[in-house]
């Protein structure tokens, strides 16, 4: 079987058109939405996601602000700078781009969001409340990664869904969205890492198998059974001397043989990547419309 390419720039670009409108009929409620970017220091793949965020906001009609701090910025600098944002109304998410350098504390900076404009979803509320299966907003990721299933016709409700990864960016979160007795979940969740004996044993029993390991190719074709759903969450910089930039990019799974035995994939790049920032967007949208009504 040749798999069908579930193309995340179509999905991706299919939801910014329906947030470009949205934005248009709250700016003429006098609502614009702002997002709040915070970079500390020069990462590459860092800097690269974080001008991809200001300019997804631009072409959807959002206000955005971006603060690039150098890498030697003290913690204290940087919760300033996020206090000032929480208390900014022309500001409705704040997103602080991770890593951070290793003197920073994640969960210090994190958890001085306020969890109102807590965009990523990360805040200790948000995810007490994703667990609980109360409304809060969606880490981008995870969520991007259910907008692909259902759009391209593959609700995991009732699937076993394998995630590879246990990451708190993707790997668990995504476990808790699709876990939800909810639209668009209702999965069976098996959650495999590190401490598994033997990988494979699992990645078999998926009906859709998710990889976010970061690893680059670490799933390859004898671990996946014929018409799995295969989605790649890995963005793998791998040295290209062939390439202007010198990398390129790599998914967590062996592509082409893979490609042949699964029903759906997404490719690398071009599939989960581009559907992050657009979540981003979508919860900074929700959460403009959120403080509004407050
Ligand atoms: N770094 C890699 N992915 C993410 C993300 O979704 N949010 C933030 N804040 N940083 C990241």
């Amino acid at each position: 079987m040749a798999a069908k390419v579930i193309s995340g720039k179509e999905v991706a670009a299919e939801i910014r058109k329906e947030l470009t409108v949205q934005v248009a009929e709250l700016k003429e409620k006098g609502i614009v939405p702002g997002l709040g970017v915070v970079l500390v220091g020069e990462d590459p793949a860092s800097v690269s996601y974080v001008t991809s965020k200001a300019k997804g906001c631009q072409e959807i009609g959002m206000f955005e602000e971006t603060v690039k701090l150098a890498k030697d910025t003290a913690e204290e600098d940087v919760l300033k700078v996020i206090d000032r944002m929480n208390h900014d109304p022309k500001i409705s998410g704040i997103l602080v781009q991770l890593p951070l350098p290793a003197h920073i504390s994640v969960e210090k900076v994190i958890g001085f969001i306020s969890p109102e404009k807590d965009v990523d979803g990360f805040h200790p509320v948000n995810l007490g409340k994703l667990l609980r299966g109360e409304e809060c907003p969606l880490p981008c990721t995870p969520h991007g990664v259910k907008q692909l299933l259902v759009r391209s016709g593959n609700d995991p409700a009732g699937k076993h869904v394998v995630i590879c990864g246990r990451s708190n960016i993707v790997g668990k979160p995504l476990a808790a969205i699709l876990m939800q007795k909810a639209a668009g979940a209702n999965a069976v969740v098996t959650v495999v890492h590190t401490g598994a004996k033997d990988i494979k044993h699992y990645t078999l029993q998926a009906d859709i198998l998710v990889a976010a390991m970061g690893i680059p190719h670490a799933i390859t074709a004898d671990m996946v059974k014929e018409g799995t759903v295969v989605v790649d969450v890995g963005v793998n910089r791998v040295p290209d001397d062939t390439k202007k930039s010198g990398f390129r990019l790599a998914g967590d799974v062996d592509y082409e043989p893979i490609a042949e035995k699964a029903s759906f994939i997404t490719p690398v790049p071009g599939g989960v990547g581009p559907m992050t920032v657009t979540m981003l967007l979508y919860n900074t949208v929700e959460a403009a419309i959120r403080l509004n009504q407050a």
